[in-house]
C-alpha cells in the first residue's frame, strides 16, 4: 500500500500514449468493479457528468448507452472526459462521436483545475486513476471534484485495491511489489484505499471491494459533506 514511487506525469503520458487502445484488454478485472460503480452512483439521476483520465472513452460509452439516457423523459446527460493523454483523448473523441453534444473528450495538463465553471455537473467519475497519483494529487483532484459538484452531487471512484481474502491479498502484494520496483510495468497504479487520501469533508456514501480472478478493486461514492 506505500504510496511512493508514482510514474511522474511526464511518463505517465508516455506509457498511456503508448498503450492506447490496449487499455481496453485490462476490462477482464475492471467491469465487475465498473458494473459495482454504475449500481451505486444512481447515474440515472445525473444531467452532468465530468471524467478524470476517460481513457479510451469506453466506460463513457456504455454509460451514454445506458445510465445516462435512463429516465423517463431520457435524462440525455451530458458528458465531458478529460486525460492526460492525447493518444487516449483522440481514440475516446472517436468512440463518442455518435452522441454529438452530449459528449466531448479533451486533454488536461494532468493537474487541476479542469475549464469547467463551479458547480457544473452532478457526476465527477474516475476509474483506476487516483490509483496512480501521488497523494498530494489525489487530494488536490478530490478538492478539484468538490468545486465542480452541485450541491448533491456525488464523486465517483474505482480503482486497484488491497486484497481481502488469502487469494487477492497474495496477488495484491505481488502487485504492490512489482510496482515498488517498476511502477511503470503495471502503468503506474498501486493498491490503495482512496478515502483517507480525499482530505476532510467527504461523506462515504458507499465503499466496497470487488475482486475478479484476484485483482480488488475498490470503488467508493462519496459526496461533500455539509
Ligand atoms: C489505467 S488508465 C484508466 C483509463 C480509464 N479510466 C479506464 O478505467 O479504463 C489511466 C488513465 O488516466 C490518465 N491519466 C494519468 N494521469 C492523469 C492525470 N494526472 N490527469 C488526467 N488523466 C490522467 C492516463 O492517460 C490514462 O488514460
Amino acid at each position: 500500500m506505500s504510496s511512493n514511487p508514482t510514474l511522474s506525469r511526464d511518463r505517465a503520458r508516455r506509457f498511456y500514449d503508448r498503450l492506447g487502445a490496449g487499455q481496453d484488454s485490462q476490462t477482464w478485472y475492471e467491469a465487475p468493479a465498473l458494473a459495482r460503480l454504475v449500481e451505486q452512483a444512481d447515474l440515472a439521476a445525473a444531467s452532468a457528468v465530468v471524467e478524470i483520465g476517460c481513457g479510451t472513452g469506453r466506460f463513457a460509452a456504455e454509460l451514454l448507452d445506458a445510465p445516462l439516457t435512463a429516465g423517463d423523459p431520457p435524462s440525455g446527460a451530458t458528458y465531458r472526459g478529460f486525460d492526460l493523454s492525447p493518444t487516449m483523448v483522440d481514440l475516446a473523441r472517436r468512440r463518442l462521436a455518435s452522441f454529438g453534444e452530449r459528449a466531448r473528450a479533451e486533454t488536461t495538463s494532468g493537474e487541476p483545475p479542469l475549464p469547467l465553471a463551479d458547480g457544473c455537473c452532478d457526476r465527477v467519475l474516475s476509474t483506476y486513476v487516483f490509483d496512480l497519483l501521488p497523494e498530494d494529487e489525489i487530494a488536490a483532484w478530490a478538492a478539484e471534484a468538490r468545486r465542480l459538484l452541485r450541491p448533491g452531487g456525488r464523486l465517483c471512484l474505482a480503482g486497484i485495491a488491497p486484497g481481502t481474502g488469502l487469494g487477492s491479498k497474495l496477488v495484491m502484494g505481488l502487485w504492490s511489489g512489482v510496482h515498488r520496483l517498476a511502477p511503470v510495468v503495471v502503468g503506474g497504479c498501486r493498491p490503495l484505499h482512496v478515502a483517507p487520501l480525499l482530505g476532510d469533508g467527504w461523506q462515504v456514501l458507499h465503499r466496497s471491494t470487488v475482486v475478479a480472478w484476484g485483482i480488488a478493486s475498490e470503488v467508493l461514492v462519496a459526496q461533500p459533506a455539509g
